[in-house]
């Protein structure tokens, strides 16, 4: 199955992906995970990436393309995966295209209100190991500043300031909420309330998850 997870900044989609990618086996592919190794390792790309990052804007797709056309290539994602930050823009959508001409079957748009957003992202942390998200109201470590899962420190993301949240939020608007149509017209979108408890928003998840995975199976059981 190919998902993609779109949504405006700290909507939920890194936390509800994870989950997504424990229960059905998916590999996560989060563009945003990707373009911050390649910040940590100091690649070209990531040189270029960085400045950008940091003021909220979208890095060049040509990078982006890079990055993904190199995960996607792997075994793990032959037989399907999750998308988590891309495609951010019509271009993006047709980069997708070229790349793997498979549709995604299920496109999910997680829907959270701004107000809401601002207060999460001023109190997110990630681990600087394995990258766990933690935050008030959402995953909370048990030990403060330390990962539940691996020990490793949590770090605050420097995009995660009031001024460049607000930008990247406008940069949503512009630009990403456009792919809400191309993926409504395929008939393949669905919105989800993203407020509320995390077991909450993940059960709506699960149900379209389930949903379209009992019509694939009934599609080939007729085939
Ligand atoms: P990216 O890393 O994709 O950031 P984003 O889209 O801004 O999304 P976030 O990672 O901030 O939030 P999220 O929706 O994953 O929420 P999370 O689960 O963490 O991109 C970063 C930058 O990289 C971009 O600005 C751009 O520069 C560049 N980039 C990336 N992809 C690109 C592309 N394709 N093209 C061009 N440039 C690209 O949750 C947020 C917080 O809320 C956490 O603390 C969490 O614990 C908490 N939380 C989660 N769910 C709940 C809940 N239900 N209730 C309460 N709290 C919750």
């Amino acid at each position: 199955m190919r998902i993609i997870l779109f949504g405006p900044p700290g909507s939920g989609k890194g936390t509800q992906g994870d989950l997504v990618e424990q229960k059905y086996g998916l590999p996560k592919v989060s563009t945003g995970d990707l373009l911050r190794q390649a910040v940590r390792d100091g690649t070209p790309l990531g040189r270029r990436a960085d400045a950008l990052m940091r003021q909220g804007r979208l890095v060049n797709d040509e990078i982006v393309e890079e990055l993904v056309r190199e995960r996607l290539e792997k075994p793990d994602c032959r037989t399907g995966y999750l998308l988590d930050g891309f495609p951010r823009n019509l271009s993006q959508v047709k980069i997708l295209e070229s790349l793997d001409r498979a549709r995604p079957e299920v496109v999910i748009e997680i829907d959270v209100s701004s107000a809401e957003i601002i207060g999460r992202l001023s109190r997110r942390r990630t681990c600087s190991g394995c990258k766990a998200i933690y935050g008030l109201g959402g995953r909370e470590p048990r030990v403060e500043d330390r990962c539940d899962a691996c020990g490793g420190s949590l770090f605050q993301r420097p995009d995660d300031k009031p001024e460049v949240i607000a930008e990247r939020l406008r940069v949503y608007q512009e630009e990403t909420a456009r792919i809400r149509e191309h993926y409504h017209a395929k008939k393949v979108y669905h919105l989800v309330n993203g407020s509320g408890p995390v077991e909450d928003v993940f059960g709506r998840i699960v149900a379209i998850l389930d949903g379209a995975l009992g019509e694939k199976g009934a599609g080939k059981a007729l085939a």
